[in-house]
């Protein structure tokens, strides 16, 4: 299974940040695993075009499920696909918190950009106090099953776990409670679809040069979508030499 270290940059970056693309090239320009970055939409065609054809592929963060038509400051994934994007994020859970998406919201926007040639990156995870009830596995179980989409394979979908407390805190569940949850994930894959063992398995959540070795060594854990530290090339450079070590 191909590892992925993706990068999301979240409502950060413009033009002058392509620099920090040019610093990642180089910085990886040896690496073996699968490195995404998706940037605001604003930067998508810009990346594209300053990296084409190089081993880093960008995606979009969110589109919308139909194909087009009236929905005012929205993406369809045609569109990214158009502006040279092939992957896109959906249900992140700022986008879950923000503007009130559901599991079924989320599954009709991975139909979408699988229907539109995109590879997705559905994202489930816990509150905290989903976790202090106990209630972790349950939660992740009732996402998977709403947000995966029955066209889901293991080629166009990845799945990230993200707990809601551990993005943009410097707090990460245990080694433990990250292998607990990825296993619990791929046995529920793998009974829903013909190929869900072999969906690759992200985790998300103050990933860092620090802790990434540990997470990457966890069973089940097929790479990391990384917020804050994908923003600096020198970070992120060391997450991709930690994950091609793993
Ligand atoms: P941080 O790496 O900044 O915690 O963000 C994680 C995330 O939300 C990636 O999608």
């Amino acid at each position: 299974m191909r590892k992925l270290a993706a990068g999301n940059w979240k409502m950060n970056g413009t033009l002058a940040d392509l620099a920090e693309l040019d610093a990642l090239a180089l910085a990886c320009a040896e690496a073996t695993c699968d490195i995404l970055i998706c940037p605001p939409a604003t930067l998508i065609h810009p990346m594209v075009a300053r990296i084409g054809g190089g081993g880093i592929s960008v995606g979009g963060q969110d589109c919308h499920a139909a194909e087009s038509g009236a929905h005012t400051g929205d993406l369809a994934a045609g569109q990214l696909r158009d502006a040279g994007a092939d992957h896109v994020i959906v249900g992140h859970s700022e986008r879950r918190a923000d503007h009130g998406e559901t599991d079924a919201a989320v599954a009709a926007k991975a139909a979408a950009a699988h229907r539109a040639g995109l590879r997705s990156i559905i994202c489930v995870g816990e509150t905290e106090a989903q976790r202090d009830a106990g209630d972790t596995l349950d939660v992740i179980a009732r996402q998977l099953a709403g947000s995966v989409p029955e066209c889901a394979t293991a080629d166009n979908s990845v799945i990230a776990y993200e707990p809601v407390w551990a993005i943009g805190t410097g707090r990460t569940p245990t080694n433990d409670q990250i292998a607990e949850v990825h296993a619990a994930m791929r046995r529920a894959l793998a009974a829903r679809f013909a190929d869900g063992a072999e969906m690759r398995l992200l985790y998300g959540g103050s990933v860092k040069p620090s802790n990434a070795a540990a997470i990457f060594a966890l069973p089940a854990v097929d790479g990391a979508l990384v917020g804050g530290a994908s923003l600096k090339a020198v970070d992120f450079a060391q997450i991709v030499a930690a994950l091609d070590a793993a």
